[in-house]
């Protein structure tokens, strides 16, 4: 295990802010990351940039070459696609370019704009990570297939939409205080089950809202960071990237998530560590159900066991084990490509102490996140550790 120090992180708000383009919202999360960390565009030697849909939105393309020189560099840089996992994926690239001693210095992140599209557009844009053939075909959206995981795990494991109402709840309330955040207003259960229907379980509030917003992050060798006396908090100790089969279909079970579980055992092994030793994550809430799956293929909970976990207050701000104190994709919104990047940003400031949740996970030295494609066909998980 080799770390990787976090040089410095930068977000955006997460919001509906459609009349900025993704490379605006990149250069200022970039930006943001530069002053962070103390270092300049010269210093970065290349770019690993997250976007799902780029072509749809904004007709661009190609899009690595575009935001790196958004942020002010004309390094090697190389566009990271897998749907919403696009900037988990593009971190554990630059965090093995590093590891492999090839550069010491690397942006990664990633932008998506999101809200210049319908609902409609961006629905059918969204679809388009499922399986073109055999799902997108047969009228298959992302709440669609969400909610088919849902009613599968209800019936092979119990629970109710009550018990995914508190997850909204829960993610709702830790977004109140996060200037970054899309929805910083709580709400309460009675709010969620009286929502207007999306998809059976799903109401308005089981589901993450479409955003626009740019994320990055500079990872540096630690002889780097020595030379240049940086001295960064925060390091990424583990990475894991996962797969499964494309479609729902062809899941052995539609109420696990498989490539999470991998991507979750590869990180840990990585890492040294095992899901006890984590003291508080970030996880690919897209929809209430998907924090459930989430949180067992991480070996928190056991299969089954993870859905009362958000009802018992276990997984708030001041239960056992924090989950999503950023607001999670559901309150603090999920601009896709720029989410798993988010995530790590998030999680480096709540370790560090500068993140206004920062108290809750005072003594914490561990945290993980979790950033999945699709319906989770792909996963990536990401340990950080403090440094001293
Ligand atoms: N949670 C809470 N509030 C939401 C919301 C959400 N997910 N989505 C929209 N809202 C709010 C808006 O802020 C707006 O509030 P206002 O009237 O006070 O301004 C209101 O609801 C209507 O917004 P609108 O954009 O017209 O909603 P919509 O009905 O067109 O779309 C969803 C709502 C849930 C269908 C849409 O956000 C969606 O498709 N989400 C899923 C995105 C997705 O699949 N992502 C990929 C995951 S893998």
């Amino acid at each position: 295990m080799t770390r990787v120090p976090i040089a410095g992180v930068g977000m955006t708000a997460f919001g509906a802010q459609g009349e900025r383009t993704s490379r605006d919202l990149f250069a200022e999360a970039a930006s943001k990351a530069y002053d962070d960390s103390g270092l300049a565009p010269e210093d970065v030697e290349e770019v690993f940039y997250g976007n799902y849909m780029g072509e749809l939105a904004e007709g661009q393309g190609h899009s690595g070459p575009l935001a790196a020189e958004a942020a002010g560099v004309t390094a090697p840089a190389t566009r990271i696609e897998s749907a919403c996992a696009s900037s988990g994926a593009a971190v554990r690239h630059g965090v093995n370019r590093i590891r492999n001693g090839d550069v010491d210095v690397v942006l990664v992140g990633g932008a998506e704009r999101m809200t210049n599209l319908s609902t409609a557009d961006g629905t059918a844009g969204l679809a388009a990570a499922a399986d073109a053939l055999w799902e997108i075909n047969a009228g298959m959206t992302f709440p669609g297939a969400y909610s088919l995981m849902a009613n599968r795990y209800f019936e092979e494991y119990g629970g109710t939409r009550e018990d995914l109402a508190h997850i909204a709840v829960k993610n709702h309330d830790h977004a109140v205080e996060n200037e970054l955040a899309q929805f910083r207003r709580s709400i309460d259960v009675k709010d969620v089950l009286t929502a207007p229907d999306v998809c059976s379980p799903f109401g308005l509030y089981d589901c993450s809202p479409m955003s626009d917003g740019g994320s990055a992050a500079l990872l540096v060798s630690e002889s780097f960071a020595e030379e240049r006396g940086l001295d960064p908090e925060v390091a990424i100790v583990g990475t894991g990237q996962g797969g499964d089969r494309m479609a729902l279909q062809d899941r052995a079970s539609m109420a696990r998530a498989p490539a999470a579980e991998r991507a979750a055992s590869a990180a840990y092994a990585d890492a040294g560590i095992g899901p006890d030793d984590v003291d508080f994550a970030e996880v690919h809430d897209c929809f209430t159900i998907a924090e459930v799956l989430a949180i067992e293929a991480l070996g928190f909970y056991e299969v089954g066991e993870g859905i009362d976990a958000a009802t018992e207050g276990e997984t708030a701000i001041d239960g056992e084990l924090p989950i999503n104190l950023s607001g999670g994709l559901k309150a603090k919104g999920h601009p896709v490509g720029a989410t798993g990047c988010g995530q790590i940003s998030e999680l480096t400031k709540l370790l560090r102490g500068d993140h206004v949740n920062s108290d809750a996970v005072e003594d914490a030295e561990t945290a993980l996140a979790h950033n999945a494609g699709g319906t989770v066909a792909s996963c990536v998980v990401t340990v950080l550790e403090v440094t001293q």
